[in-house]
């Protein structure tokens, strides 16, 4: 299914396959107004880069700054919420097998009901301490210094990777071996740059698996014929996709 696709072969495809393995970008949270990491710094944050507040190092350097950020991105995810691309990729695992592969950080898969997202670059609803690594909650009310851990009192800080750092290896492996075992692939509101996602899709249509890719724009995702493409809003694509594919639901 090289070049454009038609959302009728697509839904055959995805009507006859066992199961499907779907990988997410940012694109996928763009309608439910998840604000991107250089949307988010105006204001008092439009004097940093990324790199400021997303590095290890910059927790070391200033941990208060750091931590204030997140905290402010916390506040941004919790108040949006999950869109008709979430809810329609939930509700496909009554249809078929489905392994969710995200490359978002706002948790908003699990909240609109999916089972175990493999989550490649963490959770920002999640903390853990720099230390060990020992889960912990968000505390009720805002703070200017991050909490120490309630186990070994080293500082709390998101449980999402950070630049320079390597993705969590047990979702690696998840993520490999759900796109080893796949009838199908869609990769949706990636811009399939940072890796793994940057090779995924190519890997997984030469073992001669179809592939589809979801995005507004195909610009700079120059495939080749063994990959399939669908223009649109994952909003509006994916609920007709499945729709189509599963009438009878
Ligand atoms: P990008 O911001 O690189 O790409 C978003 C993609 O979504 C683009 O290809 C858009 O065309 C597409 N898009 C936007 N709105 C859409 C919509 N409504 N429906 C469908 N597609 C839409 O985001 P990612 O590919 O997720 O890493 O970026 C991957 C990673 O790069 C991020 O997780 C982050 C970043 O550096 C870390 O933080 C480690």
């Amino acid at each position: 299914m090289g070049g454009h696709t038609s959302i009728d072969e697509a839904a055959l495809r995805l009507r006859s396959a066992k199961t499907v393995t779907i990988l997410t970008g940012a694109g996928v949270s763009a309608e439910s107004g998840v604000p991107t990491f250089r949307d988010a710094l105006h204001g008092l944050w439009s004097q940093f880069r990324p790199e400021d507040l997303a590095t290890p190092e910059a927790f070391r350097r200033q941990p208060d700054v750091v931590w204030q950020w997140y905290q402010a991105r916390h506040h941004a995810v919790l108040a949006c919420l999950p869109n008709a691309a979430h809810h329609a990729v939930a509700a496909l695992e009554r249809h078929l097998s489905v392994n969710l592969i995200t490359q978002n950080v706002d948790g908003l898969h699990r909240r609109a009901g999916s089972n175990d997202p493999i989550e490649l670059h963490g959770n920002l609803l999640r903390l853990r301490c720099v230390a060990h690594g020992h889960p912990a909650e968000w505390p009720a009310t805002d703070t200017e210094l991050p909490p120490a851990c309630d186990i070994c009192g080293s500082l709390l800080r998101p449980d999402v990777v950070w630049f320079g750092e390597g993705l969590p290896s047990d979702a690696l492996r998840r993520a490999y071996r759900a796109t080893e075992r796949c009838d199908l692939f869609l990769s949706v509101g990636t811009s399939n740059i940072v890796e793994p996602a940057a090779s995924l899709p190519w890997a997984v249509a030469q073992r001669g698996t179809p592939v589809l890719i979801i995005n507004l724009s195909m610009e700079g995702q120059e495939w080749g014929p063994l990959i399939g493409s669908l223009l649109g809003a994952a909003g509006e694509v994916l609920p007709e996709l499945f729709r189509r594919a599963f009438p009878e639901q």
